[in-house]
Formats: structure tokens, C-alpha cells, sequence
């Protein structure tokens, strides 16, 4: 039994991709869970795969060859050169929403990797299993920065920059988010892309954009270092009126983090890739259900109230 959990970018989402730094945070409340059995009498390289959240219901050998979960096997393969895993069967569950900025694809990728490597007694080391899980990221995301496998992988807070080596977050307050879902699924992959293209054609606009999310990201850095709460509130509004500009926001983004404003929160930005997909609202403990009931009331899906803990080694 493996397990892997959920994530949230607290800031600098898209900028992170130019080598901007970024803040995430894991979510534990939300997590994908892998178990995995022998299959006994099957021939070694056989497996059955149970994923009753995506009504997936398989062998490995009938998954096209381009399906997540036969990439990520095959990776297993070569990685442990030892020829065909021994057959087995795997069942993958997940509170996590799919295609809504929560990490789901990297939690499932982190959780396997952990399942079959403790299945064949193999150790993998957090900073191995990391570079396997960007491998992945990679194939399914064209150009992603490794955020969201790195802050999945070691569950940890992690102030992130691509080429640095990874900084793991002094939390000095314990923080409270509502994180709501706009109910619009949408591929990073195509985000991502689209950011691409329109910083080619206006390199000079989207550069000064990415600067100016890097300023905020070392201020955020700062207020939950101190416990500043509000200032960190008014850097999430403002990293969501750069991620307007930017062009990775949407109508109804717009409005549930106006909603959770107007709700109390201290800041409320779109969280992932943007387009659809999650926000995130800081709040006081005590509004935050006010704060989620008003998400739910503009229409907000799958909202809830999550704690993120101090740290202070
Ligand atoms: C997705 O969670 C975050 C993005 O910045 C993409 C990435 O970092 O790979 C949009």
C-alpha cells in the first residue's frame, strides 16, 4: 500500500516554467492510494489494473502503449532492469479530482512508483523517485517545470525555482485555504502551450510578467516565514491579476475568487494551470466556511477547507 497526495500552487504558477521560482504546498486530505497483490499463476510482465474512480478496469496488456499507467510501467521495467515485473494486481484510488489543478496525474505516477518498487523490495530514495515521476511529467506534459512531482513526492512546502536546488518552506503560522474546483476540466498540457505561444509572439510583455510574479513569490516567501497573513493575501490577489494578464484565467475563475473576497478571504487566486481547473482562497479559520459556502453559492464545485501546518526546521 503506497500513497501520494494532493497539491496546491500557492504562487507563481506558469512563471515557473521560465525559471521563475514558485510556492506549493502539499493538500493530505486529498490523496491517491495504490494496493498492490501477486497475481498469482500469471505470466511475470502481467498486470491487473483496478481504478474504480476513471471506471478503469484492465489488463496492462489491453491499455494502448501511450496510456499513462503502460508509460509508467514500462519506465518501472527499464529502470529496475530486470527484465518483466512478476505479475500483480493494482488497485488505484483517488480523492483527487481529476484535471483540476490538484496534481492528480503526479500523485497517481508517485504512488505507483512507490507500490512497485516496495512490491519487489526495491528502496527508492525520495530524490530518485522525484526524477522518475518528472519523467513522466514530461511525457504527458511537454514542457512541465517538475513542481508538482517534486512538492508531491516529498510532502513538503517547497519554495521551487527550475536549476536551483529545491528549498523546502518555513511555515511560520499555520494557514487555512478554501480550495474550490470551477467545475471546467482543463490539460495543463494545452495551457501551458498556449503561454508558450503567446510569450514567442510577445516575449518582451511575457518576461515582464514572469519578473513581476518572481518580486511576489519572494515576498509570499517572506510572509509565511513571518506569519504575515494578510500581506501573503495581498500577494495572491495580485498573482491572479498578472494570471489574467497572462491569459490563463476564465469567467468563472473570475468570479468565485470575487465571490470568496467579498466572502472575507484575505486573497483568493486560481491555483494549476489556470483556464478552469482550482482556486485557492486564504482565510481566517473561522471564515472559511463562510468563505466556502458563498464558493459553492457562485458555483464552485468539490470546495473545502483545508489547514496547512507550520514548519520550523
Ligand atoms: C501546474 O500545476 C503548474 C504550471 O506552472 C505548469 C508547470 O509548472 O509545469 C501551470
Amino acid at each position: 500500500m503506497a500513497s501520494a497526495p494532493a497539491k496546491a500552487i500557492l504562487c507563481g504558477e506558469h512563471a515557473v516554467v521560465y525559471s521563475s521560482p514558485a510556492i506549493a504546498v502539499p493538500i493530505t486530505q486529498a490523496k491517491t492510494s495504490v494496493r498492490i497483490q501477486p497475481w498469482i499463476q500469471a505470466p511475470s510482465g502481467s498486470v491487473w489494473i483496478d481504478a474504480p474512480d476513471i471506471h478503469l478496469s484492465t489488463a496492462r496488456s489491453d491499455l494502448p502503449p501511450t496510456h499513462p499507467l503502460s508509460v509508467l510501467l514500462n519506465l518501472i521495467e527499464s529502470d529496475l532492469r530486470r527484465g518483466p515485473l512478476p505479475a500483480f494486481r493494482m488497485k488505484i484510488t483517488s480523492t483527487i479530482p481529476v484535471a483540476s489543478g490538484l496534481g492528480s496525474g503526479a500523485a497517481v505516477s508517485v504512488a505507483v512508483l512507490r507500490a512497485v518498487y516496495a512490491f519487489v523490495s526495491r528502496p527508492l530514495p525520495l530524490e530518485r523517485l522525484n526524477e522518475l515521476a518528472y519523467q513522466v511529467e514530461k511525457i504527458h506534459h511537454g514542457t512541465p517545470s517538475g513542481i508538482d512531482n517534486t512538492v508531491i513526492t516529498y510532502a513538503r512546502p517547497v519554495f521551487f525555482q527550475r536549476g536551483h536546488p529545491l528549498q523546502f518552506l518555513r511555515i511560520a503560522q499555520p494557514f487555512t485555504l478554501v480550495l474550490a474546483n470551477s467545475g471546467q476540466p482543463s490539460r495543463t498540457a494545452d495551457v501551458v502551450a498556449d503561454v508558450r505561444r503567446a510569450w514567442q509572439e510577445n516575449p518582451e510583455t511575457y518576461q515582464d510578467y514572469f519578473n513581476q510574479i518572481a518580486s511576489l513569490v519572494n515576498r509570499a516567501r517572506a510572509a509565511l516565514e513571518t506569519g504575515d497573513h494578510t500581506a501573503l493575501g495581498q500577494l495572491l490577489d495580485h498573482n491572479h491579476a498578472l494570471l489574467q494578464q497572462i491569459g490563463v484565467s476564465s469567467p468563472i475563475l473570475d468570479t468565485l475568487t470575487q465571490a470568496a473576497r467579498q466572502a472575507g478571504a484575505l486573497g483568493a487566486k486560481l491555483s494549476g494551470a489556470g483556464r478552469g481547473g482550482n482556486l485557492i482562497a486564504l482565510s481566517q479559520p473561522e471564515r472559511a466556511p463562510e468563505i466556502a459556502a458563498a464558493l459553492t453559492q457562485a458555483g464552485a464545485k468539490n470546495v473545502f477547507i483545508t489547514t496547512v501546518e507550520a514548519v520550523h526546521e
